[in-house]
This record gives C-alpha cells, structure tokens and sequence, in this order.
C-alpha cells in the first residue's frame, strides 16, 4: 500500500494536497495502517506529536516554513518523507 498516495485521494479528500487537520474526514488517514496489523503504537505517537507541537509552538510562536521552501521527499513506496523542513522564526 502506499500510504502517502492513500491519503491525499482527491476521491476521498477533496483538495487532499494541503494537511488540514480539521477537514470532516480527517480522522479516516491511512498513516497506521488497517486491519489486524493497525499500529500498536498509535496513541502514543500521537501524544508525542501533540507535545511536539505544543512544545514548538511555546518555545517559537513565530515558527514558519522559510520563504521559498519546497519539500523533497525520500523515495520509498510508503511515506511520505521530506529530506529537510527549512524554517525560520523572529528573534526576541
Ligand atoms: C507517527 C508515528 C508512527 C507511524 C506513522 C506508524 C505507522 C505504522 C503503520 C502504518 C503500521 C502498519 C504496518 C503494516 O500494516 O504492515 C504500524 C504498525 C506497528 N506500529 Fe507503528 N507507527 C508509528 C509509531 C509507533 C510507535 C511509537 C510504536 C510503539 C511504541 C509503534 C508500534 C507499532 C507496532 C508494534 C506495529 C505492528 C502492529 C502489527 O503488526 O500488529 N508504532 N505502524
């Protein structure tokens, strides 16, 4: 399965490029898996992105992607994977 395409399916997300996590169905991405082998692991790899997140977000409320940036991706078959995220944020 590749899961990077699975979750962008114009067919099940409309405008499925964006990552917009208050869309209706965001709830229904593949990125742990299906069935029997859906990942063990998945309520705590969400509440370490929540932290992650908060913690960011406190420490550099200014964090954005830097000017210009454009992703690319590692080639594999599954994820999606950026190589780097270039950001910048405003000194205090
Ligand atoms: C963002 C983080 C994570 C993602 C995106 C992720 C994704 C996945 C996916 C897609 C599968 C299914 C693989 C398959 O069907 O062959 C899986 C399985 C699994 N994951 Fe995760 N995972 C994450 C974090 C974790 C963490 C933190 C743990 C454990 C502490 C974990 C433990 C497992 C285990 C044990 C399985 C195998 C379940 C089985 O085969 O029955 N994962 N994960």
């Amino acid at each position: 399965m590749i899961t990077g395409s699975a979750n962008r399916d114009e067919e099940h997300f409309p405008s499925g490029e964006p990552l917009d996590i208050t869309r209706q169905n965001a709830r229904t991405h593949m990125s742990f898996g299906y069935g029997i082998h859906y990942c063990l692991g998945f309520q705590l790899a969400k509440m370490e992105a929540q932290e992650l997140v908060a913690q960011l977000s406190e420490r550099f409320p200014s964090l954005r992607l830097a000017p210009g940036f454009e992703a690319e991706y590692l080639r594999n078959i599954t994820f999606r994977v950026p190589t780097s995220v270039m950001v910048e944020w405003d000194q205090v």
